[in-house]
């Protein structure tokens, strides 16, 4: 990485790289002392906040890495009343429920739903000790002025999981290159800083000053049922006469997420996985759906239209490639591995303390174009990819089938290479919403100066 023009001492550091630890707590909390909170956040938090700079080297970062982000909510508590531009942020998560997300509320964490919400800190470290040791002298720093709303303890899978959410595949691969801050490596888009930070270029919303080098934090706690997953892969397992039964169900799990297991991209290895691409990463993101001599309106022998990864970045399938709707994801599996009792059983345990998924995480400049966006208008959105000659259908890993109803059948063409007509229905929902917030991770210079006392 080359800084040539963003001041990676006042942001963030999950933002651009993220905190890339393997126990990463979210402990959301309420404000109830603004003043005494105010007067802590500036002499004893603010030491604490690890800014990029200090995620660049390895010799430069702390034990538990910690970064804060405010709600709306968080801010007016603090009697912030600044208008930072965001109507999705202002609202709160919330508001953008059935319509937009097509989340079932009934399914939402109760604190998420609830307005006790301020704000959050993210604590990550290599143990949990290490974590809690850390959550303990902040709020001893805080001496009472907040209180505990909710809490989610993510944490990477064990052994050579590591690295992969709960359906088994590598994540973490594919992000935006930032101009000015990344080196890209081969197929990954550069887009302007001001896609993700408050102020920078290319951020074309008029903010408060004190808002530059923040950036808008959309979380959400996505549950995932993984043993109904499994069973359906093996349900449908595709026919490919030269794989076995196994290797057919994998094939059909590959081709929804668009990417196996070990990361190799389907469009680059459509049949078989490829370890060695998949490791590889001048190899592991350079492909962008089209392919000499197919045509792009009806090709689904590489990748199909629905699949996640070009259902959420459909790269040169738009002509020219989106530059307005991009996320940096930063988010970590929650919760222990799947038990045998569910495996046999091919139904997730109702025990909340094997409750399993992934803690996500996506910043943006810009929410309605950012994380709400790709959510509505591309993975909920039956007609996109638009332009093929077969609609593609939802999302078959995070699309809602029904808005605001859960387990609605959704109906993805394009998985079944050797009839991209055919439809196979999904009747229930792999990735379910608990619910989440959308906060704002200032600058520490906008924590000392402005959010402070
Ligand atoms: C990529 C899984 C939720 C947006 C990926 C990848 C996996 C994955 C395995 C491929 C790895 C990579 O390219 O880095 C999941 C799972 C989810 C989930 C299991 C839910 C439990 C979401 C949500 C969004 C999203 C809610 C946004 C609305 C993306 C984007 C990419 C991606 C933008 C990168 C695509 C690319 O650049 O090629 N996801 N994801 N994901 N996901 Fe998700």
């Amino acid at each position: 990485s080359a800084d040539v023009g963003l001041n990676l001492t006042n942001i963030q550091g999950d933002i651009l790289i993220g905190m890339k630890k393997n126990k990463e707590l979210f402990f959301f909390f309420t404000i109830v002392n603004p003043t005494l909170f105010r007067s802590q956040l500036g002499s004893g938090i603010l030491p604490l906040i690890t800014p990029t700079s200090q995620l660049l080297a390895v010799d430069t970062q702390p034990t538990t890495a910690v970064n804060i982000a405010f709600s709306q909510r968080g801010l007016n508590a603090l009697g912030i009343t600044d208008d930072l531009g965001d109507t999705a942020f202002t609202n709160g998560q919330i508001d953008n429920v059935a319509t937009i997300l097509g989340d079932e509320t009934s399914n939402w964490e109760p604190a998420f739903a609830g307005t006790g919400i301020h704000g959050v800190f993210l604590l990550a470290s290599d143990t949990i000790d290490n974590v809690n040791a850390t959550l303990s002298q902040v709020q001893n720093i805080l001496n009472g002025s907040i209180t505990e709303a909710y809490s989610l303890q993510g944490q990477a899978r064990p052994g050579d999981e590591q690295g992969h959410e709960h359906f088994g595949f590598m994540d973490g691969i594919s992000n935006p290159a930032v101009t000015g801050f990344s080196t890209p490596l081969p197929g990954q888009q550069v887009l302007d800083p001001g896609l993700f930070l408050l102020g920078e270029s290319g951020d074309l919303v008029s903010r408060p000053s004190w808002a530059k080098d923040g950036s808008f934090l959309a979380f959400r706690q996505l549950q995932q049922r993984v043993p109904e997953f499994n069973a359906f892969l093996v349900d449908n397992a595709l026919s490919n006469p030269n794989l076995t039964a196994d290797q057919n169900a994998e094939l059909l799990g590959a081709r929804m997420m668009g990417r196996w297991k070990s990361g190799a991209p389907v469009d680059l290895a459509p049949t078989v996985d490829d370890p060695v691409l998949a490791a590889d990463p001048q190899q592991n993101n350079n492909f962008n759906y089209t392919h000499p001599g197919f045509d792009e309106a009806t090709d689904q022998t590489h990748c199909p239209f629905s699949a996640h990864v070009r259902k959420t970045n459909p790269r040169s399938d738009l002509n020219p490639e989106d530059t307005a709707n991009h996320i940096i994801r930063a988010g970590i599996p929650y919760g222990p591995e799947v038990t045998d009792a569910e495996n046999a059983s091919n139904v997730s345990s109702t025990d909340p303390s094997l409750e399993r998924g992934l803690a996500f995480v996506a910043y943006q400049s810009d929410i309605n174009n950012g994380f709400a966006f790709l959510q509505q208008n591309w993975a909920n959105n039956a007609n996109f990819i638009f332009g093929k000659a077969t609609p593609p259908g939802i999302d078959p890993i995070i699309g809602t089938g029904g808005l605001g109803q859960a387990d609605v059948p959704r109906t993805p063409s394009g998985l079944d290479p050797s009839d991209p007509t055919r439809i196979i229905t999904i009747n229930q929902d792999f990735v379910v919403s608990r619910g989440g917030e959308y906060f704002f991770s200032p600058s520490l210079s906008a924590i000392q100066n402005t959010l402070s006392l």
